[in-house]
């Protein structure tokens, strides 16, 4: 009786002579002289010994051959053929195929990779995992009962006559399924050919389970790995949504504020590239940059809280004018408070009239209690304005504007910040243009 359970397939003994008086070292590869070629007594220790060795040899190339298979594959198509591939070529036997288990009306198997002689007959078989005459065979049995299933001699086994024509013409004598079990489920079997009637012994069918259950762990690795890859992607795709979306978000505010204000029409713009530029410069990360880009580019939208004749008046503004100008900061705020921006956004659009002396607005913090985004924001803005017409004034020029930011430096403005952006424009590595 074999060791190991293998359904009603136990009984389905090689009827021949109780056991062949072979020399036990015959476990080695099959096809393999069987014996020693030196004549040695069948059973000496020597022989039994080699034949050990060989088996584990063969094991661990299988299953060395296997381990290397699931890492460097990424297909689970790909992984069972080289698996059927190694078992043949390592293992020695004539065929080696996987089936998967179909729930359907048939309970059908669907072969899904094969190697070896007669691999390419495979997708021809009609087989089932039901309780019918196609799924008596080995292969239905052992996805049926979840365990191996052996035919030891396929030329008497009476389960096996449905296929039992070919099969002998290929030159099979032996069968042995194994199941498959990924995460308690039997998803199909290993199926197991070989021309030999005592191939499957209790070693041979304990290493070919071994082989089995490496392969579910394969297949179970394979799937987790598609799973989160497809996860990533899935991400991804919302992501490029959001950006997308972000975008058009930030393009309609900016085309809103400067409907209004068409005389900083594109300042807000020339802002953010500038804010973007320094920000690089001073080695932030490429989200930070992007963040402060974003943030240039809506900093003024508070400016349709204040009213277009003191927008485009085109003379200095009283105290009072200017006064309403001052709350497109907070404004600005309160327009962008509720958007869940990846960055600070609003905040640093709240601080990007703050001075590092405590002399801006509307708080009148000071130093490192303004974000570094609204101090990026207040050089590129100053720079900016300075090298533009107002409806109130010519444009005092660029150099003017690095004088400005040059003297303020340490003072109203951040000096790190000042001396990146002074290194952009002199060393002619930015242009508004
Ligand atoms: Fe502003």
């Amino acid at each position: 009786m074999s060791g190991h359970d293998t359904g009603p397939f136990h009984n389905d003994r090689y009827e021949g002579p109780e056991k062949r008086p072979d020399c036990e070292g015959r476990g080695g590869r099959l096809g393999d002289p069987v014996g020693s070629a030196t004549g040695c007594d069948d059973r000496c220790a020597v022989c039994r010994l080699k034949g050990h060795l060989s088996k584990v040899t063969r094991a661990f190339k299988m299953l060395s051959g296997y381990t290397q298979a699931v890492l460097r594959t990424t297909d689970e198509t790909t992984l069972l053929n080289d698996a059927c591939k190694i078992i043949v070529g390592h293992g020695g036997y004539m065929m080696a195929w996987v089936g998967y288990a179909v729930c359907d009306a048939e309970k059908s198997i669907r072969p899904v990779a094969a190697a070896g002689t007669g691999a390419e007959r495979v997708a021809e078989i009609r087989l089932s995992w039901g309780e019918n005459p196609l799924g008596q065979g080995p292969t239905g049995t052992a996805i049926r009962t979840g365990k191996p299933a052996v035919s030891r001699d396929i030329r008497t086994c009476p389960f096996f006559w449905p296929w039992r024509e070919t099969a002998v013409k290929l030159g099979y004598v032996s069968a042995i399924a194994l199941p498959l079990i990924c995460d308690d489920t039997v998803i199909g079997a290993l199926n197991v050919y070989s021309g030999d009637p005592e191939a499957f012994d209790d070693d041979e069918i304990g290493l070919l389970s071994e082989i089995a259950s490496v392969m579910s762990f394969g297949i179970v690795s394979i799937r987790m790995r598609m799973e989160r890859w497809r996860a990533q992607e899935e991400l991804m795709r919302s992501w490029r949504i959001l950006r997308v979306t972000l975008d058009g978000i930030v393009k309609a505010m900016a085309t809103v504020t400067e409907l209004r204000d068409p005389y900083t029409a594109g300042h807000q713009d020339r802002v953010g590239r500038l804010a973007q530029a320094i920000a690089e410069e001073l080695g932030l990360s490429s989200h930070e940059v992007e963040g402060v880009g974003i943030t240039g580019r809506v900093h003024d939208v508070g400016k349709v809280y204040v009213p277009i004749q003191i927008l485009s008046k085109p003379a200095h503004l009283t105290p009072v004018e200017y006064s309403l100008v001052k709350v497109h900061s907070e404004a600005g705020y309160e327009v962008l408070k509720n958007i869940e921006f990846p960055w600070p956004v609003s905040k640093a659009v709240l601080q990007h009239h703050e001075r590092m002396d405590g002399s801006g607005y509307p708080h009148g913090i000071r130093g490192p209690e303004i974000l570094l985004e609204a101090r990026i924001i207040a050089v590129a803005d100053t720079v900016e304005a300075m090298s533009n017409d107002r409806p109130y004034r010519p444009a005092p020029g660029i150099d003017a504007a690095l004088t400005e930011i040059s003297e303020k430096a340490g003072k109203a403005y951040d000096r790190e910040v000042v001396r990146a952006c002074l290194s952009l424009l002199r060393d002619g590595r930015f242009s508004f243009k």
